[in-house]
């Protein structure tokens, strides 16, 4: 779908397609701010769930039969989707991953088995767990040395730092889109940039923002790019790795088994092309057709009106927020976007989450998979409320009154 053809960005009518959105808890209207955990479903990847395990359940790449060719045809059309929708070259660049923390310890097993002794991995202070043990795990496995280019207080990488970490021994920069507990838009593109001219490579962490903007590999320039299906209005256990095809030809698999494989002898064995050597077994097939779904549903989109609204509604929360006495925003990056991170001055954010659930909002709260973000402010944790394209300033009304309520309890 061309840009002129997408739809005009309208909150109601998307809020139309999310059934979960019309309930009530605790006999309140949902407000439902937990995006950046998971996002909820329209009923066209509802539809697609109900339909593939009410008809279409079989194999995929194994049977001479309708069912399962039918399900492999559709398996791989999901694939050519989203391959069309991050503007990768080929479909052969992406790969079905169990989500994105299975996309980085995939790299970090494969790509990591090119590197030696003495090369370095450089991460950012903001990256979340799944961004960060894998490659300790990978630098204790490998005698490698993981570089952490730090962070101001508003939550922006500072370049300079970041620059000075970078050096010709820089093997892969591992660097999250979009902080999920910050909010913080990272320059990757820029990021990019320098590490190739250093001939470093570049995964990106997209979990936080492929369901907010535009995503353009090939612009990026990205090696790696890596999500999870469920926050980005598909299922869970389901996500991709997209790679570029030069660089996943030269990994090894990751794990061996059915899928994998040209020819099997107990001397030796050859490994299946892309993408299949990096899917060993069976996959979650429902998955990874209903993820294409909601990149069929996310292509009628505007993004870039996706983008701008969702931005404006978290600065409206977030310059709201801001008028609380004792209230400290933990993440004031200039360019930040869907999440609002705070903490109140003697009040427990697990207290406030509590309350907050009490009065139908959906938060989360703690470290949000951050530790080292946590210790780096000196605080336990936060409340964070998480946007999506479907919430609207009404419903930031409500939590703001709703905040005010839980704080003045809690006092
Ligand atoms: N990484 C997810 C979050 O930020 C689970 O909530």
């Amino acid at each position: 779908m061309t840009e002129g053809t997408k739809k005009q960005f309208n909150v109601r009518e998307i809020r139309e397609q999310f059934p979960a959105l019309r309930q009530l808890i605790y006999n309140k209207n949902l407000i439902y701010f937990d995006n950046g955990a998971t996002s909820q479903k329209p009923q066209v990847v509802l539809d697609a769930i109900n339909n593939y395990y009410s008809k279409d359940n079989a194999n995929i790449h194994r049977g001479v039969h309708y069912m399962s060719q039918k399900a492999t045809t559709e398996y791989e059309t999901a694939r050519k989707t989203i391959q069309i929708y991050l503007h990768a070259k080929k479909s052969e660049e992406i790969i079905f991953t169990k989500g994105t923390t299975d996309g980085i310890n995939l790299v970090a097993n494969s790509y990591g088995e090119l590197l030696s002794a003495g090369d370095e991995i450089l991460i950012t202070a903001m990256e979340h767990h799944s961004n960060i043990v894998p490659w300790q795990m990978l630098c204790e496995r490998k005698k490698l040395t993981l570089r952490v280019a730090p962070i101001n207080k508003k939550g922006e990488l500072i370049l300079e730092e970041f620059d000075k970490l970078l050096s010709t021994k820089t093997k892969l920069v591992a660097v999250t889109h979009i902080s999920n507990t910050l909010g913080t838009i990272n320059p990757v593109k820029e990021l990019i940039q320098k590490a190739h001219a250093v001939g470093a490579k570049v995964l990106v962490d997209g979990a936080q923002s492929i369901q907010h903007m535009p995503i353009d590999v090939i612009d990026m320039d990205c090696d790696f790019f890596v999500f999870s299906g469920h926050k980005v209005f598909g299922p869970t256990g389901i996500g991709v790795l997209y790679g570029k095809e030069a660089l996943l030809d030269k990994m090894p698999p990751y794990q061996g088994g059915g899928d994998m494989i040209a020819k099997v002898t107990f001397e030796r064995t050859t490994y299946n092309e892309l993408p299949f050597k990096f899917e060993a077994g069976t996959p979650h097939i429902a998955g990874g057709i209903c993820l294409g779904k909601a990149f069929e549903f996310l292509s009628t989109m505007d993004m870039l009106a996706v983008q701008q609204y969702e931005k404006e509604l978290t600065e409206y929360a977030q310059d709201l927020l801001d008028t609380f006495e004792g209230m400290r925003i933990i993440g004031e990056a200039k360019k930040k976007t869907s999440v609002v991170s705070f903490v109140m001055d003697g009040v427990h954010p697990f207290d406030i989450g509590t309350l907050l659930d009490k009065q139908g909002i959906a938060v989360r709260t703690g470290h949000h998979c951050t530790q080292p973000l946590m210790d780096f402010y000196g605080i336990p944790g936060t409340v964070r409320a998480s946007f999506a394209f479907y919430n609207t300033r009404e419903e930031v009304d409500t939590f703001i009154t709703a905040v005010e309520k839980s704080i003045n309890m809690l006092k």
